[in-house]
């Protein structure tokens, strides 16, 4: 067996997908709200039994490797490593050290290396002295909580990290360059980071994807408070939190994450026992952040800075929240400019701040009405100006509505100049509203030939739904040539053997047909009691599309014989006449 075969039979595929998405059984298969397009019932089914899975609103399926790459956004060598260290199973190198994968996986090696590298300098070294004493003295930030964020120092040497990577480790220059870990100084190989206390930017899964460094001597002004690992394969600004990696289990407890700005704000929150922080590092949060936060939970406090950036960044940030369906609220913070200051200055009134998190939208026109008067003409203008584009947004309807009445009566004006308001701005920006596209309307016939296949598939005994419409039906009375393709395996399959097994069938299957098979599969069908009630509902089902087929056949035949007739072809004519009584008196049968 080779390792891939392994790997997916060890892992199960209910329990791998649970830990993503809130499977709950119906029937002998799980359901979910798909995670892949946005969806209020949910039309993704996972087979226990096959171990694979479908969305019937998307289309997507697959199998665990697929459903890990769609998800995680990672190529297959790398699902593959995933499951692998989850299923217990050492790979050989071969099957996993081709392509990107190798790559990341190398970078990902070298940035843990110089994680631990940092770690040591600061905890032991006296080069990390008087980093230390800034941590625990001025920052107040204790040995416990530096060995848990793994906090570092890099020496000012210039070349420490570099040399022993390459010394010591055996690592080759390139990829420590690719790796944003050092870059080529005068000719030689040399640190990207000096001086400064280093933090490790760990991914959710647990891989250290970069680093930010932060000086500690404000001795000189004109250079940057902080720097980061620059893009690399594995590091691209605004698509990860810093302390997600250490907050996820929280987020997912208490249903919400507190975002923060930055890591030293993250770090006093995990101090004070607030677990479910994580920071945005100084920027508004981006798409790929508001969608990695989905997978977690679909609450979101915003925690910012109470400077003028720091309200950009909630303005921002609301918008692209919102489309992904995420609740948002804001933490006024009491005092200080930050979560880290707040907290030095009192931790309950900062606990009591998160806990009365006040609605987006609420605190938004809050704000403007703070800055403005909504007794004058010109105030209330302003206001609605400031106010408006973000209610256009709002997804729900309701919600939408609610905000839309306190506008209303917070400028004392008509519901419907609000609204037409609103309009003016959706017209302006042509926005096209959020839905994801799904795939081509089907016509009812194929709905119907779809809902027959799902029928012979679903039941245990297939033999006896074929028989009951052998007489009457045939592949050609299919639209959809998968499905016709699909049926006549089948029957010829039918035809060889006396028992059906799926698995023996789903090996008889051209590859390019099993995401139609699945679906046939999984495709979720009201329970028929009775067998006898089952195979009344496949013949009827086959009749519908035996009706809809010759329908659609005398239409045309219909239309071609005006043809002849105009054409004066009274051969051709009579041709068509016999076919169009013959097909006529089928349709009488059916
Ligand atoms: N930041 C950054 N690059 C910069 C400045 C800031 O990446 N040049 C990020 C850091 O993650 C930082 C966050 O933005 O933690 C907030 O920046 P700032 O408000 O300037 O940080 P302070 O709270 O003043 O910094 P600290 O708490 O570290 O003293
Ligand atoms: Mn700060």
């Amino acid at each position: 067996m080779d390792q891939v075969t392994q790997v997916r039979e060890k892992i199960d595929i209910v329990a791998l997908l649970s830990e993503y998405i809130p499977l709950k059984k119906t029937g002998a298969n799980f359901k979910a709200p798909c995670p892949f397009h946005s969806e209020k019932s949910p039309s993704f089914v996972v087979s226990p039994e096959r171990q694979i899975w479908h969305c019937f609103g998307c289309g997507k399926g697959g199998d665990v490797f697929t459903f890990l790459m769609d998800y995680e956004h990672v190529d297959f060598p790398e699902a593959l490593r995933d499951l692998a260290k989850r299923a217990g199973i050492t790979l050989e190198q071969k099957s996993w050290q081709a392509g990107s994968a190798s790559k990341k996986e190398k970078i990902f090696a070298i940035n843990s290396i110089a994680s631990e590298f940092y770690h040591y300098i600061l905890i032991t070294h006296p080069a990390g002295k008087k980093a230390l004493e800034y941590l625990i003295n001025e920052r107040g930030i204790t040995m416990d909580l530096i060995n848990t964020f793994m906090i570092g120092f890099a020496p000012t040497s210039g070349e420490a990290l570099s040399n022993y990577l390459l010394e010591k480790k055996k690592q080759i220059r390139e990829d420590l360059i690719e790796a944003g870990i050092s870059i080529v100084r005068r000719g030689r190989v040399a640190d990207f980071f000096i001086n400064r206390i280093m933090f490790p930017l760990i991914e959710h899964r647990g891989d250290v994807i970069g680093f930010s460094g932060r000086i500690f001597d404000t001795s000189s002004p004109d250079v940057p408070k902080y720097i980061n690992t620059r893009d690399t394969i594995v590091y691209h600004k605004g698509t990860h939190f810093f302390g997600l990696n250490l907050a996820k289990e929280s987020i997912k407890k208490e249903a919400k994450a507190l975002i923060v700005e930055g890591e030293f704000d993250v770090i006093a929150c995990f101090k004070h026992g607030i677990r479910n922080a994580i920071a945005i590092k100084g920027t508004a949060l981006t798409d790929q952040q508001a969608s990695l936060l989905k997978r977690f939970t679909s609450n979101v406090a915003l925690c910012l800075d109470q400077d003028n950036a720091g309200q950009i960044a909630v303005k921002r940030s609301t918008p692209v929240l919102e489309k992904k369906g995420l609740n948002t609220s804001v933490v006024i913070v009491p005092s200080g400019k930050d979560a880290d200051e707040a907290l030095k200055n009192g931790e309950l009134a900062f606990k009591m701040a998160i806990k009365h998190d006040i609605n987006v939208y609420d605190f938004l026109l809050g704000k403007a009405e703070e800055a403005n008067s909504s007794a004058s003409a010109d105030g209330k203008q302003k206001i609605s100006r400031d106010i408006i584009p973000f209610l256009v947004t709002i997804e729900n309807e309701i919600v939408k509505e609610h905000y839309v009445r306190k506008l209303s009566r917070v400028l004392d004006t008509s519901y419907e100049a609000v609204i037409k308001e609103m309009n003016k701005i959706v017209k302006k920006e042509n926005q096209q509203p959020f839905i994801i596209q799904s795939k081509e309307k089907k016509s009812r016939k194929e709905n119907l030939e779809f809902y027959l296949l799902a029928l012979l598939f679903q039941n245990t005994n297939i033999f006896k739904g074929i028989n009951s419409i052998m007489d009457f039906f045939t592949e050609e009375i299919f639209d959809n040539s998968a499905n016709a393709k699909i049926f006549s395996y089948l029957i010829s399959y039918c035809k060889q053997s006396v028992l059906f097994d799926m698995n023996s069938f789903t090996q008889i299957l051209p590859a390019e047909l099993m995401d139609s098979f699945n679906a046939f599969f999984l495709f979720p069908l009201p329970p028929f009691l009775t067998e006898e009630k089952y195979e009344k509902e496949v013949i009827k089902s086959a009749k519908d599309i035996k009706l809809l087929y010759l329908r659609g056949k005398i239409q045309l035949i219909g239309r071609e014989m005006r043809k002849k007739e105009i054409e004066g072809d009274l051969d051709g004519l009579k041709l068509l006449q016999d076919e169009f009584i013959n097909l006529t008196n089928m349709l009488g049968e059916c």
